[in-house]
């Protein structure tokens, strides 16, 4: 069986791409066969983010390759352990094809209600089409230090019956380096900044374990 991973939202620049990167280095680095769908073809930011990190000789090798469509790369998944798709903004149709294949759907957002309202609004809009609000998970990105303010996003992501994921990707320069140098953010060389990434990255993969535990018991 393959797990399948889905980052979206209906913004762009709010962590999909660098999201799907960090959680496919993870597991590749854990053994597993990971290959990241990029559906946003107009921009491909995945895509090109392999192509440096092969330049980079950087291992794990991790497989990207663009789809314009879900169903495309439904068609390869299964040589795979993983699939994440990376998905693209401004497509609901897209949004919800991931959703409706995924096992789990990971919402990146950022702390200002400009981006928490929105992503809530898709979260809702998902349930809406049939998506188990069980398998929505938001991830807190590109953060300021005020713990406050992170707090405030919780609750206010909570309040819409939402969870959070542990753990928030603070914006920073030195995660914008690595992903330049086709680093994923785990592989930051500062350990602080490389904790915080694999806080993140360990709550998703749990998650996605729960997700995979229940699924099994149920067969
Ligand atoms: N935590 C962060 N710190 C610094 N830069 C970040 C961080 N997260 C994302 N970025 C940068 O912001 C831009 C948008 O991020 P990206 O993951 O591509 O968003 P999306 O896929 O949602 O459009 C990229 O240039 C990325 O390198
Ligand atoms: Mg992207």
């Amino acid at each position: 069986m393959t797990l399948i991973i889905g980052m979206v939202s209906q913004k762009g620049g709010v962590g999909k791409s660098t999201l799907a990167r960090l959680v496919a280095r993870e597991y590749a680095q854990a053994g597993w066969q990971v290959k990241i769908a990029d559906l946003d073809i107009s921009q491909g930011t995945s895509t090109d983010w392999k192509q440096r990190r092969e330049q980079s000789k950087i291992d794990p090798e991790i497989a990207v390759e663009p789809f314009r469509t879900v169903m495309q790369a439904m068609k390869v998944i299964s040589i795979y352990d993983l699939l994440i798709f990376d998905g693209p903004p401004h497509s609901m149709s897209g949004t919800l094809e991931i959703a409706k294949t995924s096992h789990l759907m990971v919402l990146p957002t950022g702390l200002a209600l400009d981006d928490l309202k929105p992503s809530v609004l898709l979260a809702h809009e998902l349930t809406a089409n049939q998506i188990s609000a069980d398998k929505i998970v938001f991830a807190l990105c590109r953060v300021g230090d005020k713990e406050n303010e992170i707090l405030d996003a919780r609750e206010y992501i909570k309040r819409a019956g939402y969870r959070t994921l542990t753990g928030s990707i603070p914006e920073k320069t030195g995660f914008r380096r690595a992903s330049d140098e086709g680093k994923a953010l785990s592989e930051v060389s500062f350990p602080t900044l490389r904790n915080r990434a694999e806080e993140l990255a360990q709550a998703i993969i749990d998650e996605a374990s729960h997700i995979l535990s229940l699924e099994k018991k149920v067969k």
